[in-house]
């Protein structure tokens, strides 16, 4: 119950908020092709439909980049409303991405090479990808690509005017869901996201928020009448043993007040065996954690060096491990210090900041920070019993690649920052980081995060090092600054958004 009561207050504020007028257009579609037509048969809200772009060769907007603004409350996202899919399919798979970087991904996915795969933006955040055929090749697209946050696999787009509960009837009763539901064993659920446009902006409060959440609470009232797999999860007891089930996140994507996207997908967080053009994957995918694959980093309760410490803790969050105790850190390209701030605030491991410049003055008296002034490409690992590497070093994209070969063997874990000239990505450089870490036993993910501008961050796991489980940043430190309002020991700040959904479902 305790979970409604803010949920409840949220209605009221929002409720408030949707009866105000919202004046803010559809973005049009960024890729080439024909431009958005009206729905055939004029729909009585005036809704615009989407026309599917044809985007093998994406146009690079011309927008100029928001790089500094984590969030944009300044206007309603409006998304250009694909069409319905029909029961029988084909299903668009749609990603999310650091909005303004919608082309950069289109780009992603055109490198691929497939005649009959097709991109748009339908709205800032948001990539749709249709024409992924069942084959190896559609489905290295499908794989994590390097500049989607999130993926919402074989989406139905379904519409119900003006009914939360026909609406949430229609994506409940999609036989596919279905189907997958009752072949899964009891509490497979493990997570909804209730997704709207503006969330993939950064929003903080975007529209339609409440509406989306109560689509979801009704479609899960109705999988739990049906499907054990939509129930809570049995006990150790119960089952008197170790039982690994699926990970199935059901996500629904509020389009418009009538339509929605939905996805159910089983995530996947095992190697995946390379094959041909597809990576060996390691961490979650699609992301079960956070709601348009961004995780909540804001450190508020400290002031922090720099804010370049959100990407570092993106890259923990989605890697799922953290320096501990016993560990020791190098940070190269340390200062001003925001990394190693946020390391020596999250974790009780101890840090050997490396840098040209010194830290900031505090950092520098702090006993558990060893600050090496210098050239940091010159910095002998071996110097060091080292189990991390972290670099947020500024260098050309090929002195990266060096700089992750020379310390591949040394630690366990690394996440490096390979950073862009231009706004273009260096993608030979960045697949040849990746190939070389492979190559020496590595997993090895990139990802351009929510807070990453041009550049993105590798994360790189020594195979036998790996930590198979989820954990969250914590420490003393961590602990006593951390919102103790949220009961669950997570530090607010680096909470997941809804995080009621997570572990949440009941019988
Ligand atoms: C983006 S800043 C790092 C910000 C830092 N991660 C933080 O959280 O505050 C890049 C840093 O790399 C340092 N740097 C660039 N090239 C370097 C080199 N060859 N050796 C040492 N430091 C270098 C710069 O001095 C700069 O402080």
């Amino acid at each position: 119950m305790g979970v409604f009561l803010p949920l409840f207050q949220v209605l009221i504020l929002l409720t408030a908020r949707s009866n105000s007028h919202r004046s803010s257009k559809p973005r049009s579609a960024s890729t080439k092709g024909p431009p958005p037509q009206k729905s055939p048969s004029g729909s009585p809200r005036g809704r615009q439909r989407y026309a599917p772009g044809s985007s093998k060769t994406p146009q690079r907007s011309n927008a100029k980049r928001s790089e500094n603004s984590q969030h944009d409350n300044t206007q309603d996202v409006l998304p250009e409303i694909p069409p319905l899919t029909s029961p029988d399919g084909p299903f668009p798979t749609l990603f999310t991405c650091r909005h303004t970087y919608e082309d950069t991904l289109m780009e992603e996915i055109s490198r691929h090479d497939l005649p009959s795969v097709h991109t748009t933006s339908p709205c800032p955040g948001l990539v749709y990808v249709e024409g992924l055929l069942d084959d190896d090749s559609s489905a290295a697209i499908l794989t994590d690509p390097v500049y989607a946050l999130q993926s919402l696999p074989n989406c139905r787009i379904l519409e119900c005017q003006n009914s939360i509960k026909g609406l949430a009837r229609a994506i409940a009763e999609t036989p596919a869901f279905c189907d997958l539901l009752a072949a899964s064993p009891r509490g497979s659920l493990a997570s909804i996201h209730a997704i709207v446009p503006g969330m993939c902006k950064g929003q903080k409060d975007p529209i339609w928020q409440r509406r989306s959440h109560l689509v979801a609470d009704a479609v899960l009232e109705i999988w739990k009448k049906q499907f054990p797999a939509a129930r809570k999860q049995p006990s150790s007891e119960e089952t008197n043993q170790e039982t690994k089930l699926p990970v199935l996140l059901l996500q629904i994507l509020l389009l418009s007040p009538d339509v929605a996207g939905a996805s159910l997908a089983a995530c996947n967080n095992s190697q995946q065996p390379s094959t041909g053009q597809q990576r060996q994957q390691h961490g979650w995918w699609p992301n079960p954690h956070y709601p348009v694959g961004m995780a909540l980093v804001d450190i508020t309760t400290q002031k922090m060096p720099s804010s370049a410490y959100r990407k570092l803790l993106e890259a923990l969050a989605c890697m799922g491990t953290q320096p501990s105790s016993g560990d020791t850190v190098v940070d190269l390209g340390a200062s001003p210090g925001g990394w190693t701030a946020a390391l020596l605030l999250l974790t009780a491991a101890d840090i050997v900041a490396v840098d040209r410049s010194p830290l900031d003055p505090k950092l520098m008296k702090n006993n558990r920070v060893t600050f090496i002034q210098g050239d940091a490409f010159c910095f002998e690992p071996t110097t060091t019993t080292a189990t991390w590497m972290v670099s947020d070093i500024i260098a050309y994209p090929e002195r990266i690649v060096e700089l992750v070969e020379q310390w591949c063997g040394l630690v366990h874990n690394m996440v490096v920052t390979m950073k862009f000239q231009g706004t273009a990505p260096s993608w030979d450089e960045l697949d040849r980081a990746l190939q070389v870490a492979e190559s020496k036993g590595y997993m090895a993910r990139a990802k351009h995060f929510f807070n990453n501008k041009n550049e993105v961050t590798l994360m790189l796991q020594q195979q036998q090092h790996k930590v198979d489980k989820r954990t969250t940043l914590s420490s003393p430190a961590a602990d006593a600054s951390a919102d103790t309002s949220t009961g669950s020991g997570i530090p607010s700040f680096y909470k997941p958004a809804f995080e009621r959904y997570l572990n949440t479902v009941k019988d």
